[in-house]
């Protein structure tokens, strides 16, 4: 009996990518793609999962429900770099091994935080004067592998790089011609435009709060294309009151996103669904890596990626 591998994807990968991961599960004898995508409901996720060995998923809620549904399932593969849609504790406890594919979208995310940038320092192309990037301060709040591409093409533009992170060590990221921080209050105080690409977890949850937003230099511009919940709403409302020259773009927007748009308009950006990895490149590069990651898996137990260990 052939093993199922089914793409769960409320906002479906390109059709070229679909294409191209058919192809490697056709030329491998032994499984079967099945494909489950723009549903509505949660309840058709669950009753998919019944019949699947295996999961590729993006940012779609693999719950206990989604677990426990699937009992032939062993191995779900987050598309992505974020597994924060992931119970990973109740996959665990299933034996079903939980993985990303990190790096794999990251240029296209990096892209968009940059490409956000530029619509706002001119003015949403509003045909008036604007500004530009060269010459401006950059932090990474995090220096992953978008944090890595940001500065790539930062570096292109001309501006004044920075990076804060703790776990990667200085000489890796001044190598790259990157000023290394040591404390996210000395990124944000430095650095009048800030991207972010922390993950989502307990520790970063409303980690970016009113006072590091209060010491941002003159025309701050925070940018977020990593997660909304690494925001504190409440401190970021109180920016906006306090602060006529602050602006924030986001690939993720915030649950006061009507409020914002309503009354500073012209000071914040949020793409109507979240976009960052939505290029026919990333879903190739991701999908790609998702299916070999699975065949890899059952045919060698190769467990690199696995993040609940
Ligand atoms: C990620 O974590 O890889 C990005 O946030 C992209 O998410 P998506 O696959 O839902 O677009």
């Amino acid at each position: 009996m052939s093993k199922i591998i089914l793409i769960a994807t409320d906002k479906p990968f390109a059709k070229e990518a679909v294409d191209m991961i058919k192809a490697i599960v056709d030329k491998t004898p032994g499984y079967e793609l099945k494909l489950l995508e723009k549903y509505t409901e949660q309840s058709q996720l669950i009753e998919a999962a019944k019949e699947a060995d295996a999961m590729i998923v993006r940012s779609d809620k693999a719950t206990k429900e989604v677990t426990d549904a699937g009992d032939r399932l062993r191995v779900i593969v987050r598309a992505g770099a974020g597994y924060d849609n992931i119970d990973l504790e109740a996959a665990k406890a299933k034996g079903i091994v939980a993985m990303n594919t990190p790096g794999q979208n990251s240029n296209a995310v990096a892209e968009l935080a940059i490409g956000m940038m530029i619509y706002m320092a001119r003015g949403k192309f509003n045909g008036k004067s604007g500004s530009e990037l060269k010459g401006k301060t950059l932090g990474i709040h995090a220096y992953g592998n978008v944090g890595r591409y940001v500065a790539t093409i930062a570096k292109g533009f001309g501006m004044d790089i920075y990076a804060f992170d703790p776990f990667i060590r200085d000489e890796d990221i001044s190598k790259d011609g990157v000023k290394v921080v040591h404390s996210v209050e000395e990124l944000y105080s430095k650095c009048q435009y800030v991207s972010v690409h922390i993950p989502a977890n307990e520790k970063t949850k409303k980690s970016i709060h009113k006072g590091l937003l209060e010491s941002m230099p003159k025309n701050a511009v925070l940018v977020n294309t990593a997660r909304k919940e690494v925001i504190c709403e409440e401190g970021l409302k109180m920016i906006f009151e306090q602060r006529p020259d602050f602006k924030y773009l986001s690939d993720i927007a915030p649950d006061c996103a009507e409020e914002l748009n309503e009354k500073y308009a012209d000071r914040v950006y949020f793409t109507p669904k979240k976009m960052g990895a939505q290029t026919e490149e990333a879903n190739i590069n991701a999908g790609i890596a998702a299916v070999e990651q699975i065949i890899a898996y059952f045919e060698k137990g190769d467990t690199k990626f696995q993040v609940n260990k």
